[in-house]
C-alpha cells in the first residue's frame, strides 16, 4: 500500500511574465519544481513521485536533469522514494490525468501537488497522508480567507459574500486512488477543473478539510517571487 504523489508541472506560467516553463524558473538559484520535489523526498511517507512535465522534449529533458541532480542529495540523506516522468497535457487536470496513468498498481494513496507550491512544509504533506490513511478518501489543506470577497459584474459589485464560511485551497490534496481514479474518469475534458477535490464534489462524494500552512502558497506572479524568496532566505 504505498503513497504516490502526482506533481502537475508542465503550466507555461504566463503570469510570472515571459521565459521559462513556471516549474523551471529559478528560485533561490534552484527551479520551482527542484524545491517542490525536494520537499517530497523528505517527507518520509512519500514512495513514488511522479511528475508531469512541460509536454516539449526540452521540458522533459530538463525535468529529468533536474531529478538527476536531486538524486545525490536525496540518495545523502538517505531518502528513498522513485520518481518518474511523463509529459504534461494542455491544461492541469489533464496532465494530472496523464501522470496517474503512469502510476505503480500498489500505489493506493495519491497525492496531487502543484509544482508551483514550491515552499509547501513536508508536516503539510505528512498531515494530509495522515488523513487520507486515518479513513478521508479526499482531503484538501484550506486557509481562511482574509479579505473582504465581493460578487462582482464588469465593474459593479452585485453582492458580498460572508468570508466566515469561505476557505482559501492548497495542494497537496490526496486521495484513495479508488476515488481519485474515479473522479478523472467522470471528469470533462472540455471543462477542466482548476483543483482536483472539484472532480470529488462533482460525484456528489465528501471532501473533508485540513489546516493548511501560508508557506504552501502558490507561487503565480513575479511578486510571489519575491515573497518566496523571503521566506527561503530566512529558512537558510
Ligand atoms: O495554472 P495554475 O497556477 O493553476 O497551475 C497549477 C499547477 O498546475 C502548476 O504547478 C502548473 O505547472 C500545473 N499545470 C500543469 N499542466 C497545465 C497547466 C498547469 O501541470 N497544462
Amino acid at each position: 500500500h504505498r503513497v504516490a504523489v502526482v506533481v502537475p508541472a508542465a503550466g507555461r506560467g504566463e503570469r510570472l511574465g515571459p521565459g521559462a516553463p513556471k516549474a523551471l524558473r529559478e528560485l533561490g538559484g534552484l527551479p520551482l519544481l527542484a524545491h517542490a520535489v525536494h520537499t517530497l523526498l523528505a517527507a518520509p511517507s512519500v514512495d513514488v513521485i511522479v511528475i508531469a512535465a512541460p509536454p516539449s522534449p526540452e521540458g522533459v529533458a530538463e525535468v529529468h536533469r533536474l531529478l538527476s541532480g536531486l538524486a545525490d542529495l536525496a540518495e545523502a540523506a538517505g531518502h528513498r522514494a522513485d520518481t518518474r516522468v511523463v509529459p504534461g497535457g494542455a491544461t492541469r487536470q489533464e496532465s494530472v490525468a496523464l501522470a496517474l496513468a503512469a502510476l505503480p498498481e500498489d500505489c493506493t494513496t495519491v497525492l496531487v501537488h502543484d509544482a508551483a507550491r514550491a515552499l509547501t512544509p513536508v508536516d503539510l504533506v505528512e498531515a494530509v497522508i495522515g488523513a487520507v490513511h486515518g479513513g478521508a478518501a479526499a482531503v484538501i489543506p484550506v486557509l481562511p480567507v482574509a479579505d473582504t470577497v465581493k460578487a462582482v459584474e464588469g465593474d459593479l459589485v452585485t453582492a458580498t459574500v460572508d468570508r466566515s464560511g469561505l476557505r482559501a485551497v492548497q495542494t497537496p490534496q490526496g486521495f484513495t486512488r479508488e476515488l481519485l481514479a474515479k473522479a478523472h474518469a467522470a471528469a470533462d475534458p472540455a471543462a477542466p477543473a482548476t483543483d482536483d477535490a472539484g472532480l470529488v464534489e462533482a460525484l456528489g462524494l465528501p471532501v473533508r478539510t485540513v489546516p493548511g500552512h501560508a508557506e504552501a502558497f502558490k507561487i503565480t506572479t513575479p511578486f510571489d517571487l519575491v515573497l518566496a524568496e523571503a521566506v527561503l532566505r530566512r529558512r537558510r
